[in-house]
């Protein structure tokens, strides 16, 4: 009971982070100075950060860093990473400007169809439902103009509305299965609102039509919220280039590159925990950029991971083949994020990385998000079966290492030299610094 707390959101924030200091950190002066050493000394920036979420004491840090030569549809990108992974961004500048050299990537949208769910349940015939809906689907759509006006002045809005019989999974259990379509945004609000307003204009009319018939029949709401799987809103990246052409790369030639990167990708097709780590490789380019543009990860990770076993089974989501004597790799992932909405405008560098990127729409920067995916994966398959993935990993974490032993700047530069050439293990980084 000594850490239970009550009212602690009331408390104001020197409070909450004194409340914290003396119940788990025994009081402790440098956990304390730690908190304030990341606040911003920019007191307007620092109550933009209090403000984003509750019981803010301090701010997380993640590395922001930019990825150069991302040539998208004949037009080059640099695009904003935000990870803490080492060796991420280095792998994404490189391979970037090596298809750069083949012509870069190409990618399209296939589809921005996003879903909203209606959950209720209904103890009464199906036939009497369906028909209620059919009545009432007019006047729903009217009752929801003042949420969707807007949105379909800029081209999106409801596009379906359908009333779905469950009752093969659970007794009694219906649906209303909503698709939206909304531009520019995520659409996380518009759609719960939109979904909120349409429950309650059942409830109205279950109501004010008598269409329970008062022997027992019930209609119980369970919840009105978007669904984060949209498999219609999809965006495709690929990349091509003459086999002969990889494999004049000094880094690829002698190495049968594109049999094995092919049976890479293969693998990844067959084997859940091979999948994925491939997966994963994907997301690290995917969420670095997401995240660097104030989107939600959380939905774009659990809807592609869905994605990925939408067949039943969780395969890797990229495809490599050959055709034509070409050397094809090609990404088809969900991703609805937005460019207007959220944090996008607010956060100061959330809004400084759409500008880098030219501020664009929500289906291009889904591109580029997709191509991102696309190069990340490249870049590990392409590490894992030439040199192995730790030669590049531990160079660059390496002064993660140094500075964890707490190296001064003479001797990391010394380290730096000497690992150049020398195989890196935490072990080694030790001993180095012990014989200097
Ligand atoms: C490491 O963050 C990602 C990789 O494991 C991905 C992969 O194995 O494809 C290198």
């Amino acid at each position: 009971m000594d850490n239970f707390v009550n009212g602690f959101s009331k408390k104001n924030k020197l409070e909450k982070i004194d409340w914290i200091i003396n119940n788990h950190f025994h009081n402790n002066k440098k956990a304390k100075y730690i908190l304030f050493q990341y606040l911003n000394d920019d007191l307007s920036i620092q109550n933009l950060h209090d403000e984003f979420i509750e019981n803010t004491i301090s701010n997380f840090y993640l590395p922001f860093a930019v990825a150069p030569n991302y040539l998208i549809n004949g037009k080059y990108y640099t695009i904003p990473m935000a990870t803490e992974e080492s060796s991420i961004v280095a792998a994404a500048s490189k391979t970037a400007k090596f298809w750069a050299r083949f012509g870069g990537l190409k990618t399209e949208i296939l589809g921005v169809e996003k879903i909203g769910q209606i959950h209720f349940f209904y103890n009464g015939s199906f036939l009497k439902l369906e028909s209620f809906f059919k009545k009432i689907k007019k006047k729903i759509i009217k009752e929801l103009k003042p949420i969707t006006s807007n949105m379909e002045k800029r081209g999106g809005g409801v596009t379906s509305l359908e009333l779905v019989d469950m009752n093969n999974k659970i007794d009694n259990y219906y649906q209303i299965f909503v698709k939206f379509n909304t531009v520019d945004s995520m659409g996380a609000n518009f759609i719960n609102s939109c979904l909120e307003k349409i429950t309650d204009t059942i409830k109205f009319f279950v109501k004010e039509k008598y269409f329970l018939n008062g022997n027992g029949e019930k209609i119980d709401f369970v919840m009105s919220i978007l669904s984060n799987y949209n498999p219609n809103c999809l965006v495709k990246a690929s990349l091509n280039c003459k086999i002969e052409d990889l494999e004049k790369d000094n880094e690829l030639k002698d190495k049968k590159f594109v049999e094995s990167f092919i049976n890479a990708v293969k693998i990844s097709k067959v084997d859940t925990f091979r999948a994925v780590t491939h997966n994963k490789g994907i997301m690290n380019g995917i969420d670095a950029i997401v995240i660097a543009t104030g989107n939600d990860f959380r939905s774009v990770e659990a809807c592609i991971h869905a994605y990925a076993s939408r067949d039943g089974n969780y395969t890797g989501l990229t495809n490599a083949y050959i055709k034509n004597n070409d050397f094809h790799f090609d990404l088809t992932v969900p991703i609805s994020i937005g460019t207007v909405g959220g944090l996008t405008k607010i956060h100061p560098l959330v809004k400084w990385a759409h500008d880098l990127l030219g501020n664009p729409n929500s289906s291009e920067l889904s591109q580029i998000v997709a191509a991102a995916g696309l190069v990340q994966n490249f870049a590990a398959l392409k590490s894992l079966i030439t040199t192995g993935i730790q030669k590049g990993h531990m160079k660059m974490h390496l002064s993660n290492i140094l500075n964890q032993l707490g190296a001064d700047q003479i001797q990391k530069n010394k380290a730096v030299e000497y690992f150049k050439t020398n195989h890196i293990t935490h072990k080694k980084v030790r001993e180095f610094l012990n014989k200097k």
